[in-house]
């Protein structure tokens, strides 16, 4: 997949884990599973965040959470529910995460996409999905801030990412022909720093084209570098090219901190039934592991869950398959065992 930094150190790596709510604890349960059976060893700290929280207390991310993440080398976040803006959104935000990397690769069934495999880097601060709103006497109105500073340090990611993961292209998207300044400077910004990386094949699409090219033409998509609302609604539509938001994993990355997350939500239609996917979460885990430099043990998870997807027997029934969520992660887990 192909993520960050860092060299593995055989150390006791300090993580926080928040499960949240709905399916966010069955996965959460079920990655976690999946680590114990790696050669790297975790020291996990649990915490609360999310609607049961708020519910219980009035806060849906306590200070202490917010505190412990900071502290730790990286964070694993499940999926909360309506609180979503208060915890995830906050946490990104706190922490400058700016980053928002959403790896779409086709694994098992390839479906009707074929082999798909790009890259969607997410600004993650800024932009409309930052929800500066305000009610107005006529009705509401929100704030979109594109900053150069922002701009310049998503894309710069972009590029560099795809220069460190062997791949040869970044597509900006964006809607400059009617965001004229908003976007008209995220599009200027991006071909700045595509001047830096020459070597690197640099283009740019509306998104509304793009939401269809994504669907016509996926395999032409290497890497994407977008703002925050499209990059959000593209990566959905990236779940469902391959297969669904099982699938999905994502890194919240900054300079000093990273929080690792399926893209889904709590899914509180098949919450509790222990039937969710636990794939995104355990990619998710992957990206962590790559973050903190231990690319063989990433490389390993991510190949026990393919095999595991491939195979089709211990799935779950968005697979195609009938076992549970845990079912799915003790059968990864086996199979990391024996790699
Ligand atoms: P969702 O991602 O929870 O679910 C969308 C659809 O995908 C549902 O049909 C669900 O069953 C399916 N799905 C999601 N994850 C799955 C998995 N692992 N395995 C199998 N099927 C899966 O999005 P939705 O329904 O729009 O939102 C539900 C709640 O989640 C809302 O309260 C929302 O605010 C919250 N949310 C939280 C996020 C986060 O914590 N980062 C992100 C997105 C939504
Ligand atoms: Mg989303």
């Amino acid at each position: 997949m192909g993520c960050c930094c860092g060299t593995g150190s055989g150390s006791t790596y300090k993580i926080t884990v928040i499960p949240g709510d709905g399916i966010g604890k069955e996965v959460m349960e079920a990655a976690l599973r999946v680590l114990d059976a790696s050669n790297v060893d975790f020291d996990y700290t649990f915490a609360d965040a999310g609607d049961e929280q708020l519910e219980k207390t009035g806060v849906a991310l306590p200070q202490e959470t917010l505190d412990m993440v900071k502290k730790s080398q990286a964070c694993l976040f499940g999926a909360v529910g309506e609180s979503a803006a208060d915890v995830i959104v906050k946490l990104r935000r706190e922490l400058d995460l700016y980053v928002n990397l959403r790896p779409v690769h086709s694994y098992g069934k390839k479906g009707r996409f074929g082999d798909v495999d790009f890259v969607i880097v997410r600004e993650n601060t800024e932009g409309l999905y930052s929800g500066h709103e305000e009610y107005t006497d006529e009705g509401a109105t929100a704030l979109r801030i594109t900053t150069r500073a922002a701009t310049r340090r998503i894309c710069e990611f972009a590029f560099n990412y795809a220069k460190k993961t062997g791949r040869s292209k970044v597509t900006a998207v964006h809607k400059a022909n009617v965001l004229k300044k908003t976007d008209g400077v995220f599009k200027e910004v991006f071909y700045q720093t595509a001047e830096n990386h020459k070597d690197i094949e640099s283009n740019d699409f509306y998104v509304d084209a793009t939401a269809m090219y994504l669907v016509t033409m996926p395999q032409n998509f290497d890497v994407i570098v977008t703002s925050n609302l499209f990059g959000d609604i593209l990566s959905d539509e990236g779940a469902g090219i391959v297969g669904g938001l099982g699938l999905l994993p994502s890194a919240n990355i900054g300079d000093d901190n990273g929080i690792f997350e399926p893209v889904h939500g709590s899914a509180p239609n098949i919450a509790g039934k222990g039937i969710a996917n636990p794939s995104a979460m355990i990619l998710s885990t992957v990206l962590m592991l790559e973050y903190l430099g231990e690319q063989d043990e990433a490389r390993k998870i991510e190949k026990a869950l393919i095999d595991t997807i491939d195979e089709g027997k211990v799935v779950t029934s968005d697979l195609g398959g009938s076992s549970s969520t845990m079912e799915m992660a003790e059968e990864v887990a086996r199979k990391l065992g024996e790699l």
